[in-house]
């Protein structure tokens, strides 16, 4: 085989890998960046300790108390670097209409010059010698269990140690990949730059980054290119770039679904086992869910992990969907994270982590807002600022920064579903879609039919958190808990979704149930009145209860709400007042939220299915009876 030598670099291909277009491709993007050396990445772990220690000697990572917190370590980001940056994340389709109005466009022709080929001006292409003093790692990877005929093959090529290591935490990365992959197996390509070249004799910052990012796909060549940033879903090219943006655009091809939601099984006091996929926009439940503990009332139910972000879902012959996980990890909100809202999760959390931006303790351990009920006397912040209780009083200065977050494996689990490595998936019963909303949107309804909660899905609202750069709480509609995620027009995801469910009926299969949930009502003194966290099984079970046909509930203009007394209540004191205020429904509050469905679908005009339209008409008639 032809293993090409660039001048004065060496690819260093192992003698394993035979892909000839890989070896060509890794060969260019070196020649593009002018990295200073390139290292292909095996997956051992002699390797992660390895980079984790080279990791240590450059200031980015600190090795945490080995005692406290075995195999651990902590990353402290630039500041400017802390979340998704949406205004800064393209869909380049060819054509506009393809990318539709919610995502940021650019012609392909136009992103490329920018990145890659240089500008007419003769403005230098941004990768072009972006790694130079560098290693280039690659990053070969499976999104979903190696050989499944769900899953697929991405490469990345980094020139961050710490995308590296989280990349194989939080996928199953190295030469194993490289296997399946033979010498023509098709990959996704993904290049990744931080965009800070390190000149010769300049020394490195901790966390190098550029303040110019974008964060850009080619749905059509199926490529991802990223600069700029090194934090979450703008470096870790598998999750939300490849296994939301590019693989929804397969799905749509191919008639299936990737979607950003949990996947988890619940198994009820008899034995029987349901799963349920669960879609909430970012920091807004789905870890928690996915590790839910049911309150000692309702012993007897159990809940087990499939996935805690994203379902891969597929319409298998017997008309059902399958759904996989397509990640093997976390990477997790830290803030709120406590034995009590997510045991399962401090469990996980014991040894072989990444944590990055929160606090660390004087014994060298790690600490967030909402980890214990009393903050520790003193603290090292996330920017590596000395920190009290006192100060923060003063100043409101967090420990933790709100985006912080945890990278584990999902073996680390105690929760893990036995099925959630099996390469076939688990059938779906229900859909779930919630936001977060102070007001209006009660505790749950249920769809009275697929259109009905395709509607739900596609007009849903939620306050923005701080897993975008900007986030600042306000309402804004997040269909289908996509909107940063979608890789192609959002209208035509809507009928993909109308589509799959009268592929499904049309097969005489049942459908899954589609609820809609929101944890997050308020009331006058501004707090949660719902418990949440593990009292969600109360919720969960009547879903269970009304796939199994045995529960009631009354229908509203907006669906069908379960009454106080379909409720399990055992062990909880939760008042008839107190849920009147999370299950109210008031018709001026839904007014003016149909007012805001009008607005997003004057926004989404453009092949907008005729039947969401004809499902708010009959919802305006029944509102107004
Ligand atoms: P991403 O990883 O960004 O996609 O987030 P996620 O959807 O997995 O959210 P996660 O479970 O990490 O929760 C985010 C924040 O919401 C945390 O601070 C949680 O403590 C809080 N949270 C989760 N579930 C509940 C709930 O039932 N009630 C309330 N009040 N807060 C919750
Ligand atoms: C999210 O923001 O929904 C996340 C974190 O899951 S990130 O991987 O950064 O996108
Ligand atoms: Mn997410």
């Amino acid at each position: 085989m032809n293993r090409p030598v660039l001048e004065g670099l060496r690819l260093n291909v192992p003698a394993y890998v035979h892909h000839a277009q890989l070896i060509d491709w890794v060969a260019r993007m070196a020649a593009l960046t002018e990295a200073k050396e390139v290292y292909w990445c095996d997956g051992s772990t002699a390797e992660y300790d390895r980079l984790c220690a080279q990791l240590v000697a450059a200031g980015t990572f600190k090795k945490l108390n080995p005692e406290l917190r075995p195999n651990s370590y902590l990353a402290c980001s630039s500041p400017s670097d802390v979340a998704r940056v949406e205004d800064r994340t393209f869909i380049c389709s060819a054509k506009q209409e393809d990318a539709g109005p919610t995502n940021n466009w650019m012609a392909p022709e136009q992103m490329r010059a920018l990145l890659q080929t240089g500008q007419a001006d003769g403005t230098p292409a941004l990768f072009k010698g972006s790694m130079r003093g560098r290693t280039m790692y690659v990053v070969p990877f499976s999104m979903g269990p190696l050989g499944s005929p769900i899953a697929h093959i991405g490469v990345e090529l980094s020139d961050s140690a710490y995308v590296a290591v989280n990349m194989q935490i939080m996928t199953r990365m190295g030469r194993k990949v490289l296997d399946v992959l033979g010498t023509d197996g098709h990959f996704v390509p993904c290049i990744h730059t931080v965009g800070a070249p390190l000149e010769a004799g300049h020394k490195d910052v901790a966390w190098p980054c550029n303040d110019t990012k974008y964060i850009v796909h080619y749905p059509e060549t199926q490529e991802i290119w990223s600069y700029g940033s090194g934090y979450g879903g703008n470096a870790l090219l598998g999750k939300k770039c490849f296994a939301l943006r590019i693989a929804s655009t397969m799905g749509r091809e191919q008639g299936w679904l990737a979607e950003h939601m949990l996947i988890l099984g619940v198994t009820s006091p008899e034995g029987k086992k349901h799963h349920v996929a669960a879609a909430f926009p970012s920091a807004c439940g789905k870890t928690n869910f996915a590790m839910l503990i049911p309150p000692a009332g309702l012993a007897g139910w159990k809940v087990t992990t499939i996935g805690d972000d994203i379902a891969w879902i597929k319409p298998n012959a017997d008309g059902r969907l399958y759904a996989i996980n397509p990640e093997a990890g976390y990477f997790g909100v830290a803030p709120g994270t406590n034995d009590k809202t997510n045991f399962n999760c401090m469990a996980s959390l014991k040894r072989d982590v990444i944590f990055t931006n929160v606090a660390l303790t004087d014994d060298g351990d790690v600490w967030w807002e909402g980890m214990t009920e009393q903050a520790p006397a003193h603290l090292i912040d996330w920017q590596g600022k000395d920190w009290t209780p006192a100060l923060a009083k003063e100043t409101g200065a967090k420990a933790a920064h709100p985006n912080s977050r945890f990278t584990v494996a999902a073996a680390n689990n105690p929760a893990l579903d036995p099925e959630w490595d099996n390469p076939a998936g688990v059938a779906i019963d229900a859909f779930i879609f919630g936001g977060r909303r102070s007001t209006t949107v009660p505790l749950v309804t249920e769809a009275r039919n697929w259109v009905e909660g395709v509607y739900m899905a596609a007009t849903m609202g939620s306050e923005t958190t701080a897993a975008m750069a900007g986030g600042n709480g306000a309402v804004r509609r997040d269909p289908f808990a996509m909107l940063p995620f979608i890789g192609y027009n959002m209208s035509d995801y809507f009928q993909h979704w109308l589509d799959i469910g009268a592929k499904l009926t049309a097969s005489g299969a049942k459908l899954p149930k589609i609820y809609c949930v929101n944890w997050f009502r308020k009331g006058d003194d501004g707090q949660f009145v719902w418990p949440g966290y593990g009292e969600n099984m109360r919720v969960l079970q009547w879903m269970m209860e009304r796939v199994a046909g045995t529960a009631g509930g009354v229908e509203n203009a907006f669906g069908t709400t379960p009454s106080y007394s379909d409720l399990n209540w055992t062990g909880l004191d939760f008042s008839r007042a107190q849920y009147d205020t999370v299950t109210g429904f008031d018709r001026d509050a839904w007014k003016a939220e149909l007012g805001l469905h009008e607005a997003l679908f004057q926004q989404l005009a453009h092949h907008l299915p005729a039947e969401i339209l004809a499902n708010k008409a009959s919802f305006e008639k029944r509102l107004a009876a």
